[in-house]
């Protein structure tokens, strides 16, 4: 027989020389792939164990393959596993250590399996697990924006557009706009994840495998809600990291409004909220200085997310079919973006459930802002006087308060009536930022009787989601 193992690499038989160090150092994975090693080691325990089911393998191999395999999981969660450069990837560091550790029966574990088919599997198996634990963060997160929105149904604020003060709302309905936005997150993630759970296992390189293998077996033994239809396609596309990574990139996007607006309120020129102590650090410099990092930072970390969902577009436009090392490329990213978004999810809750509105400060705005301007004019409307028309004289009663330096409620019944006979002592009803709020009963309004019931619905739809 002919020596065919002079070369320490698997695939050596074809090359003359080894490959050069560099080049080595430069095509090697493991340095990041290593995150993967449960979920190799769990798809390889599967496979083993269909390949014996299936008499690829018998009891005695799969007994001494799953015995290597876990003792392998034990040293590499103990920190005493040796990772080479030599060995590439994750794949076959463990491979390796295994052959080591039990000789021959090693070598049969990668029979009907290709690194192709065993990655996308690793990665799945990964991005399921993390998509589970961002779904319970981002609960925790919604539940705490609702518990803050319930405390705070009745407590007014001015609504703004344009950063401008427009009508008065209320803080429990600010709330639920951001409640709904991490809400659809949830429900972008709960989709996703059924493009994720698909098994690639059983690809192979890229045409699947002529060993009678059985992936039902695997499916079940690894949890998957089923099997890829197609190997060529199984083991190239990476589809449904780019899908998590979109589904992140909006959830970030979201994050970074809400840290914008609590980066304003809690700034001394608004006031609306008290940040906690816990969430801000102090100047260097300035003593006066309270700094709202942790929004800040994750309004910066949001670039971050645009940036890998960049790479992975990008990475993957225009790869002919099927698997290129290109797609080596494709961990990092979703690594990174999978840590950033749980952190910033995590820090978001902490940081929400504490943060304190300052209830009068708030009022004061809503009524400095004119905001129960605009409730003026459908009062006039309401009395028969064209919408244009009555914009046209509350226009001229704000510009007559903001002389006197008053609010609307201030001015008296005469000075109002000189700007229009049929205002009536019941004017004061709507000029009245509560009263105002009262009469946005339109279903999704910011009527407190509103936002209670769509916070109510908001707890059940997130129970709902638990299960
Ligand atoms: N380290 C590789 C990756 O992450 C594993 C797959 C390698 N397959 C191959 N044919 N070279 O993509």
């Amino acid at each position: 027989m002919q020596n065919v193992s002079k070369k320490n690499k698997s695939w050596g038989a074809v090359m003359s020389s080894d490959t050069d160090d560099f080049v080595k150092t430069f095509g090697a994975s493991v340095t990041f792939d290593k995150k993967l090693y449960s979920y190799d080691i769990q798809g390889s325990i599967a496979h083993a164990t269909m390949l014996c089911k299936c008499k690829i393998i018998n009891n005695k191999e799969l007994k001494l393959i799953k015995n290597g395999l876990e003792q392998i999981h034990h040293q590499i969660q103990k920190g005493q596993f040796q990772w080479s450069i030599d060995a590439e990837d994750v794949h076959m560091n463990i491979e390796k250590a295994l052959i080591d550790e039990i000789g021959e029966a090693g070598k049969k574990l990668h029979t009907a399996r290709s690194r192709n088919d065993q990655i996308a599997t690793d990665i799945r198996l990964y991005l399921r697990e993390a998509t589970e634990q961002i779904k319970h963060h981002l609960i925790l997160l919604s539940t705490a924006i609702l518990d803050q929105a319930t405390v705070h149904t009745d407590t007014i604020m001015p609504g703004f557009t344009h950063l401008q003060a427009a009508q008065p709302i209320t803080v429990g309905f600010h709330l639920m706009a951001w409640h709904q936005m991490i809400y659809r997150d949830l429900q972008r993630l709960q989709d996703c994840h059924q493009r994720i759970n698909i098994m690639p296992l059983g690809s192979a390189a890229l045409a699947g495998t002529s060993y009678p293998i059985d992936r039902n077996i695997t499916q079940k033994l690894l949890k998957f809600d089923s099997i890829s239809e197609n190997a060529l396609d199984a083991v190239s596309d990476r589809d449904f990291a780019i899908e998590f990574t979109s589904f992140a990139s909006i959830l970030m996007m979201h994050l970074s409004r809400m840290s914008e607006e609590i980066i304003l309120w809690s700034s001394a020129q608004f006031n609306f909220i008290t940040m906690p102590d816990e969430y801000s650090t102090g100047s260097s410099i300035m003593p006066q200085k309270k700094n709202p990092d942790v929004p800040e930072l994750v309004r910066g970390k949001t670039s971050r997310i645009y940036g890998h969902l960049m790479s992975l577009l990008s990475l993957m436009k225009s790869q002919p079919l099927a698997y290129n090392k290109d797609i080596q490329e494709d961990k990092e990213p979703l690594f990174d973006t999978v840590d950033t978004i749980l952190n910033s999810t995590k820090v978001f809750t902490g940081m929400i459930t504490k943060i304190r509105f300052n209830k009068d400060i708030l009022l004061r705005q809503t009524k400095k802002g004119y905001t129960t301007a605009t409730d003026l004019a459908d009062y006039l409307t309401k009395k028969d006087i064209a919408f244009r028309d009555a914009h046209h004289i509350v226009g001229a009663v704000v510009a007559y308060a903001m002389k006197q330096n008053i609010n609307l409620e201030q001015l008296t019944l005469g000075q109002l009536q000189n700007f229009h006979p049929q205002i009536e002592q019941d004017v004061f009803d709507v000029l009245n930022p509560e009263m105002s709020l009262n009469l946005k009963n339109s279903t999704g309004g910011s009527a407190p009787h509103q936002t209670k019931k769509s916070i109510k619905q908001a707890y059940k739809n997130l129970e709902n989601l638990k299960n």
